[in-house]
């Protein structure tokens, strides 16, 4: 990015942070959904939950708020299967309309530094070969 680009950056998200300032109940630009089914042990189609999506979940939060983002850029939540089970952990991204698979708690710094510059984490995203896995 260039370095005039993340001057924007900073001057939107300054708006953004007035605005919130304004009218508190702000929508947020984004909403990160994470799934955190929970199937017994012995489903074979696995969960996400079982593959620690909890923790991915509190972390987004967690790094979000650190970061000044939680109130106004995008807003984590949690959510039943997505149906892409085989490659939880499963984040819906939205209104963007993409998964990020195969999720950690380590992949969650590049995730909360891509939202903050308006992008994504192209290794994470998920291709028609994996949405088609169910
Ligand atoms: S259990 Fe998470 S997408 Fe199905």
């Amino acid at each position: 990015m260039t370095r005039s680009g993340r001057g924007r950056s900073s001057f939107r998200l300054t708006i953004r942070s007035v605005l919130a300032t304004l009218w508190p109940m702000a929508q947020r630009r984004r909403y990160l959904f994470v799934c955190t089914n929970l199937r017994p042990d012995d489903n074979p189609k696995g969960s996400c939950a079982a593959k620690g999506s909890e923790a991915v979940h509190k972390a987004l939060k967690e790094q979000l708020f650190q970061r000044g983002l939680a109130k106004v850029e995008a807003r984590v939540c949690t959510a039943s299967c997505l149906d892409q089970c085989a490659t939880g952990v499963s984040v819906l991204v939205e209104p963007d309309h993409f998964f990020y698979g195969r999720v950690t708690v380590d992949d969650v710094p590049a995730i909360v530094e891509a939202l903050q510059m308006g992008g994504r984490v192209e290794r994470l995203v998920l291709g028609p070969e994996d949405l088609g896995r169910g």
